[in-house]
Formats: C-alpha cells, sequence, structure tokens
C-alpha cells in the first residue's frame, strides 16, 4: 500500500508515530526556508512540513511541488506548536514532520482551482468533470448520494427486500416520453427500447412470485432537459406483492423519514407523518400537485362571487365556465406600480391575460386597478374572505381553470423566493393522492393515463371507465419534497380484462397493444397477486438534501443542459463500416 493511513484520519492521537501518506498537494508554501504542503485525499487535509536542515531530500521535492501533484509523503505526526493550530480543519492539532518526499506524478495547472470553492463556469467543471469531482462540494455529494443507497440497501435488505437486476436492452416501456433506440445488428431494421423505467420488469418479477422486489435502476428517458431531468437518472424502483397503497406509503415514508434523519440531520423534518392531499385539494390551495408546503400563500376561490360583482374581466371568466381564484401576498401591500407590473409580466408568462390587485396599504386606503368597479359591501366580503390586513396585497387571475392554477401555482412559488419564505434547512414531505385517473389530450383527441398504463383504477369508480372517465380516480400516489416530485407509485391492474379496457379506452389498438404488451396480458393470466409499487428518484431526493440547485450536481458524470456528454463528446458521429454493420443509413 501506498500509505499507511488518510491524510484527513490523522489526529492527536496519533502524535509520535511514523506515518505515510499518498495524497495531492492541495496548497503549498514557504515560510522562513520551511516548505509547508497542505497534503489532500478522499478523507481531507493535513499539514505536511518539510524543514531543509533535517531533511534535504524532503524539501527539495516539496519545494518543487505544485498544486494537484501526487505526493508519497513519510513523516512522523507532531503537536502543531502552540498558537499553530487551525480550528476549522479536522486535522488541524497536528502536522506531519516529512523525512520523504516522493512524487508519484506531477499535474498541469489545473484550469480552475480545486482548492477553493469558487464559482465555475459549469461547461468547464463539466469538460474537467474528473477535477471538479476533487473538489469538497462534489466529494460531499457524491459520498452523500453514495450513504443514501446504502442506507436504502439497508433498510429494504431488513425487511425482507431482494434486489435484482433488470435488462437495459429491453422493448418500449413507456412513461411519457421519447425512447431511446438501440438497433439491432443481428436483425434487420428491429431495435431494442431502453427502459424508460423497469415497470413491465418488476410487475413481471410480482408474476413470478419474488412478492418484494427493489433495484437501484437507471432510467433512460428522450424529453427535454431541466434541472431536475437528465436523460439517464437513477429510480429506487420498488414494488410489493399482496399489500395495498398504505403499505407502499407507509413503507415509503417510513425509509425516506429515516433516511433524512440518519443522514442529514443538520435539516428539520417539518411534519411527521407526511401531509396527504387528494390531488383536488392540491391544486385548489396551492395550484399544482407538487407543492412546496413550507410556506402558506395559499390560494382562494372567489368564483362564486364573481357573477354581477361589476368587473367584467372576472364575471366574464366566471360566465363562460372558467374561474377566478387569488392569493394574499402578506405584506406586500406597499408594493409599488412596478412591482406589480413585474408580478403581471412573470404570470403572464403561464397563460394568464392579466393579474389584478388590491393593495391594503397601511392607512387601510386600497389602491386596486379593480375597486372602482366594486361596491363597498362587495369589496368588504373579498377582504374578508381573503383574510386582508392592513398591509396585504391581494393578487387574482380569472381564466380557465388549467391557466388559474398554472400561473397562481407559480406566482406562490416566486413569492416565496422573492419574500425568503422557502427555508433551505427545511425538508417538507407530503403525498398527493387520488389523481384522475386520466386526462383529455385535446391535441390528440383522446385520454391519456394520468400516471401509466399500468396504474389501476380505483375500484369503486371502474364503471366510471365507461360513463365518465375523467371523473374516475387513480390508485395513483406521488411523494413530494419541497417543491419537486421525488417519486411516483401505483397499485397495478392485475387482471387481463382490466388492462385491455384500459388499453382500450386510452386508445391503444386492439392489435398495437397485442404487439406491445401482449407478454403482459398473458402473463395475467398465469395466476398474478395483486401488487404495487413505487419508484423515487435518487437524483432529485439527492440533491434537495445536498441543496443543490440542480442534479447535475449530484451526478458524477451528468450529461449538459443539451444532453451531451462534454467530457468524453458523446453523442458523436458513427463510422460508416458500423453504420452499415447495423443496416442503418443516416438521412438529412
Ligand atoms: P415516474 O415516471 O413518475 O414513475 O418516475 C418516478 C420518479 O423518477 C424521477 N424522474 C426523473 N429524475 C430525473 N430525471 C428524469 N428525467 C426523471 N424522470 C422521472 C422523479 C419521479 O418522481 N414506473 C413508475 C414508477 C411506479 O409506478 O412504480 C415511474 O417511473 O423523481
Ligand atoms: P383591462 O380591463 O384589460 O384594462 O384590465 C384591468 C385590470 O385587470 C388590469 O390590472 C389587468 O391586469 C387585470 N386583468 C385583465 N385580465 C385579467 C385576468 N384574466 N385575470 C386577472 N386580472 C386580469
Amino acid at each position: 500500500m501506498y500509505k499507511s493511513i488518510s491524510c484527513g484520519d490523522l489526529r492527536a492521537a496519533h502524535v509520535g508515530q511514523t506515518v505515510t501518506l499518498a495524497g495531492w498537494v492541495h496548497r503549498r508554501r514557504d515560510h522562513g526556508g520551511v516548505a509547508f504542503l497542505d497534503l489532500r485525499d478522499r478523507a481531507g487535509v493535513v499539514q505536511v512540513v518539510a524543514n531543509p536542515e533535517t531533511s534535504p531530500q524532503a524539501h527539495a521535492s516539496a519545494e518543487a511541488a505544485r498544486p494537484e501533484w501526487v505526493l508519497q509523503v513519510e513523516g512522523v505526526v507532531r503537536r502543531r506548536p502552540a498558537g499553530m493550530e487551525n480550528a476549522h480543519l479536522p486535522t488541524g492539532e497536528v502536522e506531519v514532520e516529512a523525512r520523504s518526499v516522493r512524487v508519484l506524478n506531477a499535474a498541469r495547472t489545473p484550469p480552475f482551482p480545486i482548492n477553493e470553492e469558487t464559482e465555475v463556469e459549469e461547461m468547464t467543471r463539466l469538460k474537467y468533470r474528473y477535477l471538479d469531482l476533487r473538489r469538497e462540494r462534489m466529494r460531499g455529494n457524491i459520498e452523500l448520494r453514495y450513504r443514501m443507497v446504502k442506507f436504502i440497501r439497508d433498510y429494504l435488505d431488513a425487511r425482507g427486500f431482494w434486489e435484482i437486476e433488470t435488462p437495459i436492452l429491453f422493448k418500449t416501456t413507456p412513461e411519457g416520453a421519447r425512447d431511446y433506440l438501440v438497433p439491432s445488428r443481428v436483425y434487420p431494421g428491429e431495435v431494442y427500447a431502453l427502459p424508460q423505467s423497469p415497470q413491465q420488469l418488476k410487475q413481471l418479477l410480482m408474476v413470478a412470485g419474488v412478492e418484494r422486489y427493489f433495484q437501484i435502476a437507471r432510467c433512460f428517458r428522450d424529453e427535454d432537459q431541466r434541472g431536475d431531468r437528465q436523460p439517464e437518472f437513477t429510480q429506487l424502483d420498488l414494488e410489493m406483492s399482496f399489500i395495498e397503497r398504505e403499505d407502499i406509503m407507509e413503507l415509503a415514508e417510513g425509509l425516506f423519514t429515516a433516511l433524512v434523519e440518519a443522514l442529514v440531520p443538520g435539516k428539520r423534518l417539518l411534519h411527521k407523518p407526511w401531509p396527504r392531499f387528494t390531488y383536488a385539494e392540491a391544486m385548489e390551495r396551492f395550484g399544482k400537485d407538487n407543492p412546496d408546503i413550507r410556506f402558506g400563500l395559499e390560494l382562494k376561490d372567489i368564483s362564486d362571487m364573481a357573477a354581477g360583482c361589476g368587473f367584467q374581466v372576472f364575471e366574464k371568466a366566471v360566465a363562460s365556465g372558467g374561474a377566478v381564484r387569488g392569493l394574499n401576498a402578506k405584506g406586500c401591500g406597499s408594493y409599488s406600480r412596478k412591482e406589480i407590473d413585474e408580478l403581471t409580466q412573470y404570470v403572464s408568462g403561464f397563460g394568464a391575460r392579466g393579474l389584478a390587485y388590491l393593495a391594503v396599504e397601511a392607512s387601510g386606503e386600497h389602491r386596486s386597478t379593480f375597486a372602482k368597479f366594486l361596491t363597498p359591501e362587495w369589496t368588504a366580503g373579498l377582504l374578508k374572505r381573503m383574510q386582508a390586513e392592513p398591509g396585504d396585497l391581494l393578487l387574482f387571475v380569472a381564466d380557465k381553470p388549467s391557466v388559474v392554477f398554472e400561473a397562481l401555482g407559480r406566482l406562490r412559488a416566486h413569492l416565496g423566493d422573492r419574500l425568503n419564505l422557502r427555508d433551505p434547512n427545511v425538508l417538507a414531505f407530503c403525498w398527493v393522492i387520488d389523481f384522475p385517473y386520466v386526462t383529455w389530450n385535446a391535441d390528440e383527441k383522446r385520454w391519456d393515463p394520468s400516471h401509466h398504463l399500468f396504474t389501476s383504477p380505483v375500484p369503486a369508480d371502474v364503471p366510471l371507465l365507461d360513463s365518465d372517465p375523467g371523473a374516475a380516480r387513480g390508485q395513483q400516489y406521488d411523494m413530494v419534497l419541497n417543491d419537486y416530485e421525488v417519486g411516483g407509485g401505483s397499485i397495478r391492474i392485475h387482471d387481463r380484462a382490466l388492462q385491455e379496457k384500459v388499453f382500450e379506452l386510452i386508445g391503444l389498438d386492439h392489435d398495437v397493444a397485442q404487439e406491445r404488451f401482449g407478454h403482459m396480458l398473458e402473463a395475467f393470466e398465469y395466476g398474478t397477486p395483486p401488487h404495487g409499487g413505487i419508484a423515487p428518484g435518487i437524483d432529485r431526493l439527492c440533491m434537495i438534501l445536498a441543496g443543490e440547485p440542480n442534479i447535475r450536481e449530484v451526478i458524477a458524470f451528468p450529461k449538459n443542459q443539451a444532453a451531451r456528454d462534454v467530457m468524453a463528446g458523446a453523442p458523436s458521429p458513427v463510422e460508416p463500416g458500423q453504420l452499415r454493420e447495423l443496416h442503418l443509413k443516416v438521412q438529412d
């Protein structure tokens, strides 16, 4: 072994011991002819001192060394002189007096400093990811991710789960995105699809009698990139037999509560147990189905008050089947016209045609674009409904319900940021349940599954699939943390007839369904246990626990926002010979 102990592990207890260290030069400086090196390895940094009088060789090598050179150092651990201790460093009480310093590898000057957390352009960080990963922030994130996965494995192992690998080269497993395809060399014109999730395979494992399965599963989805999305990402994929919705929710809640308490003790879990909202309630109160419940500013419906109120915008919206909702921005009553214009601009980006406001000044006076149309009685009723006090700002959107929710949901989150209401040290988990089973796709004129096509409807709502599909609820549950959907799951259909009915409802042609999912339908005929599961996203969870703004920060080698690997250069052009072998021709 090149080292007898890690740099970062040295403590006062080691004083007097001779040790061999190996690591990178973190910093180097000279003081009165003596060379000081901070030597770094994965465990941390320790100070090495090379004195020309006692050890000329060590001193000469130490003096020649530059940041990021790789050295092996042999020396004696000693207590730092009184007053020279560094309380910020775990190894700060000691230093190593070098007897020999051996250069294992020199290094070019890195494109950005490794030894300080300066802002570096992301493109450069991704190109030199192997250097970026040496930095403390990344090292910490990658370690946290490892600890999460280890915790999950231990927790599930103790509860009788088996970890089982499923194929990457498979057939389309639709989760609503485009597939990545792998052309077959052996079968001209045929392809494998990379799984968007192991959904079908885990259900088939339930048919196979596994009963409790999990996998730290890689999923592939060709979709637009965002801060919380990558083309390949990792799920804790999980499935159980002979269970109901409650059992899966209890398991996931127990697991992630224990996990955050063990791994991020510095963060406060806002609710235990986690609150539950029906989809309708989440929309009604927060305007979105992945609400941030760290703060209030909840939406209020005033549609019932709109008819005959005198303000045409409100009246017309409701008369044409729309809604009027608003929120009370507490304490923003003194916002200037310009600030309110900025908020109006913000919601217009989400389809709102305007933002009606009523500011209640500290004096109790009103400032509003629309109050002039209203009677004092009506306005008093509005203030009461909105629980307005002097100093508050009431903001309203009138439109189709979908636009109202989108605009106000975004506005609420925006105000949460602006007013510093989203405490990064608070973790607010919640569940969202009772989603509509299907949603109407107006472009394609068909019903789309809200979750995926293997989700079971709520049993009592099965008759609605014929009479009023939009009113049926699905046995779906989403796990939400702060502002993100961090997991989704459902109880599955385990009956061939019901599965076929659902295929029909969502407009899957009988032959197409047979060709794509015949293996599932057939499996359901051989004794399928009732089953269900969930798939929390490891990247998103890790991002939130690490307090990072995007998931690239918790993935060792992520793609950039344009879905490229800029380090190795992928995707990359393909050799004509390879294309020929795959029976492919590129057409432009
Ligand atoms: P779903 O599609 O809701 O469910 O995905 C589950 C979770 O996976 C994470 N996730 C992503 N993370 C990063 N980048 C992406 N592109 C991305 N897409 C999804 C999210 C999401 O909540 N098979 C079902 C699960 C089931 O029913 O058991 C599924 O994949 O955290
Ligand atoms: P207008 O009648 O278009 O001059 O608008 C009067 C006020 O109502 C302005 O403050 C607009 O921002 C606001 N407004 C217009 N349309 C809407 C709408 N759909 N929802 C909420 N406020 C609106």
